[in-house]
């Protein structure tokens, strides 16, 4: 329903798209993961034909979108990034337009809208102008219009970013209803949880080319194996606690440090016995511990495996070679050593 092949997007000289490809069949959820910078939006630009690639071919419910755009615009329902809804229309209104333009009846479009006002739980400010909305419910007006046609692909760009949580789950059952209809849905985000959560197949974009793609659970393989977070109840004995860590995983690479070293991370490839011998070795040297955890991986760890990032922003054309690029004040954690996270599973 989706294919992008080799498709390379360029904005002046800075290369966002550097030669991009991606399906996704019917009844799929592909999710795209990246962080700033990576690529996202313009993917999603380049599939519902708002922007024409310089390279490469996009096809969307089988017609190609150079070639026949209006087609590919008529099976596409799109929530972009920000939301774009008419702020002078109240949110039935919205809907209901969204549904004649798409070339439903008058009755199915105020039923369909009527629908979406539900799930979406904008019944109590239907009749308010758009424009008098929260962020929130603006979002999820955007969200409701994208499927007020039932097109066979839907692309929500960042869907759940700036909803409360039950706006987000309204929007994940809204995500799994589609998919199960046999719905093609494209959907990009910043949460990992999310891509877990919804997406049949990932793929994670860095530098405007997919760097790894498989399900959540290939990803996290990928990953390595369990980790093992430690917070040493001196922080003072951060390094110290470090190279303990490293030794009893296994010196497989060095520990992930948070700034202030108030929490430390190795692998755990011997999962218990990683763990059994991590707490046996810092009580040997002394050290006391305030909390330790073993952990299955997350998809955190996959973009700090992948990127040397933990999911903040990248520079554009960031180029460090993977090395860890987080700045001192950022909360996030950084790599405590140079060479451990290098870029792997780099796909061409
Ligand atoms: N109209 C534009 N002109 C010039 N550069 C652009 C334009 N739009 C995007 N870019 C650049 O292209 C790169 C990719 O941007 P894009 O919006 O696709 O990223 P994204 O992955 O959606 O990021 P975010 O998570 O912040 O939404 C960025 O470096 C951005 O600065
Ligand atoms: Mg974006």
């Amino acid at each position: 329903m989706i294919r992008l092949e080799a498709v390379s997007q360029a904005y002046g000289s800075f290369r966002a798209l550097d030669g991009l490809s991606l399906s996704a069949g019917p009844g799929e959820v592909l999710g795209l993961l990246g962080p700033n910078g990576s690529g996202k939006t313009t993917t999603v630009k380049v599939i519902s034909t708002l922007l024409q690639p310089d390279a490469g071919v996009v096809t969307v419910n089988g017609h190609d979108a150079a070639t026949a755009p209006d087609a590919v615009r008529r099976s596409i329902g799109l929530s972009g990034q920000y939301a774009a809804v008419d702020e002078k229309l109240t949110g039935y209104e919205n809907l209901q337009m969204v549904g004649r333009l798409y070339g439903l009846s008058r009755r199915d479009a105020a039923t369909r809208a009527g629908e979406l006002l539900e799930h979406f739980r904008l019944e109590p400010v239907a009749g308010k102008r758009a424009g008098q909305y929260s962020g929130g419910m603006r979002r999820r007006l955007d969200l409701a219009g994208a499927l007020v046609a039932r097109p066979p692909v839907v692309v929500l760009d960042e869907p759940t970013t700036g909803l409360d949580p039950r706006g987000r789950m309204d929007t994940w059952s809204a995500v799994r209803s589609l998919s199960a209809e046999g719905t093609c849905v494209l959907l990009t985000t910043q949460y990992l949880e999310e891509a877990d959560q919804l997406a049949d197949n990932i793929a994670v974009l860095d530098a405007g080319r997919v760097i790894a793609e498989g399900t959540a659970q290939e990803l996290k393989d990928r990953a390595g194996s369990a980790r093992i977070d430690v917070v040493p109840a001196d922080s003072t004995d951060s390094e110290r606690a470090a190279r303990v860590l490293e030794r009893a995983s296994g010196n497989i690479e060095p520990a992930v440090v948070e700034a202030g070293g108030s929490r430390l991370g190795v692998p755990a490839p011997r999962g218990e016995a990683t763990l059994a011998a991590a707490l046996d070795q810092l009580a040997a040297a002394g050290i006391p511990v305030a909390e330790i955890s073993l952990r299955r991986p997350t998809l955190d760890d996959v973009f700090l495996r992948l990127t040397g990032t933990n999911a903040v922003p990248a520079g554009a054309g960031d180029e460090n070679g993977g090395a860890p690029n987080a700045s001192d004040d950022t909360p996030e954690p950084v790599a405590a050593g140079v060479g451990g996270h290098g870029r792997q599973g780099v796909r061409s």
